[in-house]
């Protein structure tokens, strides 16, 4: 995929409307994970530095079009100390910039016009900028205004941390080093039907771990207590598992678990294999044995494609317990030269950040959903319309 980028156009003293995924966790107004807004840095640096005047435009949350306060980017300019414009439509900023300013636009999503990708919204947006620059990967799989209405008006380029997404995912897909093992986890086997296919197709071996891989274990006739997991989806998880041993690639389900009795993190924990799983259990993290084996198999690979944690991570240490093994594996293995990594999705991302290796991985994404949707193989509608003719 080739994409018109950065490096080729002269922004001094142009406007650029700069889109980036700001959607971060905040707790009481303050961030608690700015791993999206420092991947975002470097393209912002470089704009800047070549001399353009920048308003980024960003979304937070899921505000439905309405002007909920409780959605707003201000913690986002306070932790970049850069002025928030309170109004994305608002242009009046624009008669007071300097070649190398930035302001950040209020959350594009408190008007409906965004989501819907309204022509009209999108050419408001739109106005008054010379380039529209999307370097918001991890939105990119939405078709908005702010990601395609704009970029069918303004000349559209890719930003440094977009092309570098691209990049990477690219080349593990296309021309990984084998043994290549995928670990998929999450919670619902309904929003993971592609991408297991998708990666059924492209690995050699398939962890499929936390409540999606109850749902498989229920599949199988196991013993899943009072769990979280989809009845309704036992058909589906057969069907995945026939079609990865048509793909010749090998799954491996929990064997054991971490259970309790009550779902709260300081929950009592005990490990039991599935055959003596109670009525009243609950799992919520991977067994003892189970992560021996899965890192065991990552000491195996050549590339791992890691998302979802394989129990509530964020339950530590009790409950973090299979989900940190995994991430401290993946970075031994990736920092002794012997393993190509790449890990995507919040909850992933924060693991990694928690047990302190996310630096040590070959690549970890800022995409959730769009990171599963480009390993997918589907075309990303805000990508697509950046693709060089
Ligand atoms: C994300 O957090 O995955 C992106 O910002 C997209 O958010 P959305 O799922 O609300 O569109």
């Amino acid at each position: 995929m080739k994409l018109r980028e950065i490096q080729n156009i002269d922004v001094r003293g142009k406007y650029i409307l700069l889109r980036d995924d700001f959607n971060v966790q905040i707790v009481n107004g303050k961030i608690t994970d700015a791993f999206r807004i420092e991947q975002s840095m470097p393209t912002i640096t470089a704009l800047r530095t070549a001399g353009a005047r920048i308003a980024i435009c960003a979304h937070m949350g899921r505000p439905r079009g309405t002007r909920n306060m409780e959605y707003s980017l201000a913690p986002v300019a306070e932790y970049m100390h850069i002025p928030l414009v309170p109004d994305c439509l608002d242009k009046e900023f624009m008669t007071n910039m300097h070649d190398g300013d930035v302001v950040l636009l209020e959350n594009v999503r408190f008007y409906p016009g965004e989501e819907a990708n309204d022509p009209a919204f999108a050419q408001q947006l739109a106005s008054g900028f010379d380039v529209f620059v999307n370097d918001a990967f991890a939105v990119s799989h939405r078709a908005h205004a702010s990601t395609v209405g704009v970029a069918e008006i303004l000349p559209s380029y890719a930003g440094n941390l977009l092309a570098s997404e691209i990049r990477h995912l690219s080349s593990v897909m296309e021309n990984p080093r084998r043994p290549l093992l995928s670990i998929v986890a999450g919670s619902k086997v309904s929003t993971k039907i592609g991408v297991l296919k998708a990666l059924a197709r492209l690995s050699d071996k398939m962890i499929i771990g936390g409540a999606l891989g109850t749902t498989f274990n229920y599949a199988m006739g196991g013993r899943v207590g009072n769990s979280l997991y989809e009845a309704d989806q036992k058909d589906t998880a057969l069907e995945i598992l026939a079609y990865a041993k048509q793909n010749n690639c090998t799954v491996l389900l929990p064997l054991d678990k971490g259970v309790a009795k009550e779902f709260v993190p300081n929950a009592v924990r005990t490990n039991k294999d599935f055959s003596e799983i109670a009525d009243d259990d609950i799992i919520i993290d991977a067994g003892i044995k189970t992560t021996e084996r899965d890192v065991a198999e990552i000491r195996a690979a050549a590339t791992v494609i890691w998302n979802g944690t394989v129990g509530m991570a964020e339950w530590q240490p009790t409950w973090s317990y299979g989900s940190f093994a995994i991430a401290r594996a993946i970075a031994e293995q990736t920092r002794a030269g012997k393993l190509t990594s790449i890990v995507g999705g919040g909850d992933t991302v924060a693991a990694l950040t928690a047990c302190g290796v996310k630096d040590d991985i070959t690549y970890v994404s800022t995409g959730g959903g769009a990171f599963l949707e480009f390993i997918e193989g589907r075309t990303l509608p805000g990508i697509a319309i950046l693709e060089r003719e």
